[in-house]
């Protein structure tokens, strides 16, 4: 990338002169992909389920930093739908997720933190995954424009809708929702190294230009979300959008989309889509061997 010197943190002080009320203003929401203007969105006809949604996303909007999260009174429906993905991507992690992913969700259980009969709520998470990793979350209202969402992992601020995606649709959901931000997000965050590579991903993103702006959004969908690798002869996720969605991590690791080893020029300048599957996925030679690339 031109300006890979970025991820060398040389933007250190645009870190040191924010804080958190500038992250006050670090939630520019893109509502094209929400079920009131999205067509394809399984709830666009459910005003039952807009409302909910809407009243979840209410709480998040008046959310100041350095303050508690709001506490979601879940409904059975949801819980019912978080129970039905976490079930089912339980037994395909064991077989389709890589061994960092796997050796988390097994504390994340074991510490009774995840389970299956109750969502989580966002402060008892985030207060586990900052004596993880360092990292903290915040609810958003929802999707959160590149800009803002990157600067926010600059600040080891992680955002998080708050909402359950539609109980028609659980295998997959065209827009971020609790489930992948838990089971996508917050279980990989536990890794000190790739928390760091979020936030090195962040602090380049500081000040930069539109265009390398576009550049980091892909290099993070494509590994942070979107990310294969290589393992004991396997190909396996770490992608977030992967690991929280049973109908994309079967068919990302299926024959049909094309797998290409990752290079960074490339997963650059790579388009993605954020209504489908993607039609190519990037495989790294090892775990280690990718996050290294931008020590
Ligand atoms: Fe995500």
């Amino acid at each position: 990338m031109n300006e890979q010197p970025g991820f060398n943190c040389q933007r250190r002080d645009l870190v040191s002169k924010t804080c958190g009320e500038d992250l006050n203003n670090c939630k520019k929401v893109v509502h094209s992909c929400e079920p009131d203007l999205n067509h394809s969105h399984p709830g666009f006809n459910d005003v039952v389920y807009r409302k909910r949604r809407a009243e979840i996303a209410m709480l998040a909007a008046d959310y100041k930093h350095g303050t508690d999260p709001p506490r979601v009174e879940y409904t059975e429906q949801e819980t019912a739908t978080w129970k039905e993905v976490f079930d089912t991507l339980s037994q395909l992690y064991t077989t389709h997720a890589c061994n960092v992913y796997q050796k988390n969700f097994e504390k994340l259980k074991a510490d009774n933190v995840l389970r299956n009969d109750t969502v989580p709520q966002l402060q008892d998470l985030s207060n586990y995954l900052y004596a993880a990793s360092g990292y903290k979350l915040c609810p958003v209202s929802g999707l959160v424009s590149a800009r803002d969402f990157l600067a926010c992992l600059a600040f080891k601020v992680f955002p998080c809708t708050q909402y359950i995606r539609h109980h028609n649709a659980p295998m997959h959901s065209p827009e971020p929702d609790l489930i992948h931000e838990v089971l996508g997000h917050v279980v990989m965050f536990m890794d000190q190294k790739l928390a760091d590579f979020s936030e090195r991903i962040g602090k380049a993103s500081l000040g930069a230009s539109d265009e390398f702006l576009v550049k980091l959004a892909a290099l993070y969908s494509f590994t942070i979300e979107f990310g294969l690798v290589r393992e004991d002869g396997q190909v396996k996720a770490y992608g977030a959008a992967l690991l929280s969605s049973y109908g994309e991590l079967e068919y990302a690791l299926s024959p049909v989309p094309e797998h290409l080893d990752f290079d960074t020029s490339i997963a650059t300048v790579q388009p993605y889509d954020v209504n489908n599957y993607q039609k190519v996925y990037f495989v790294a030679g090892s775990f280690q061997h990718m996050l290294h690339n931008f020590e």
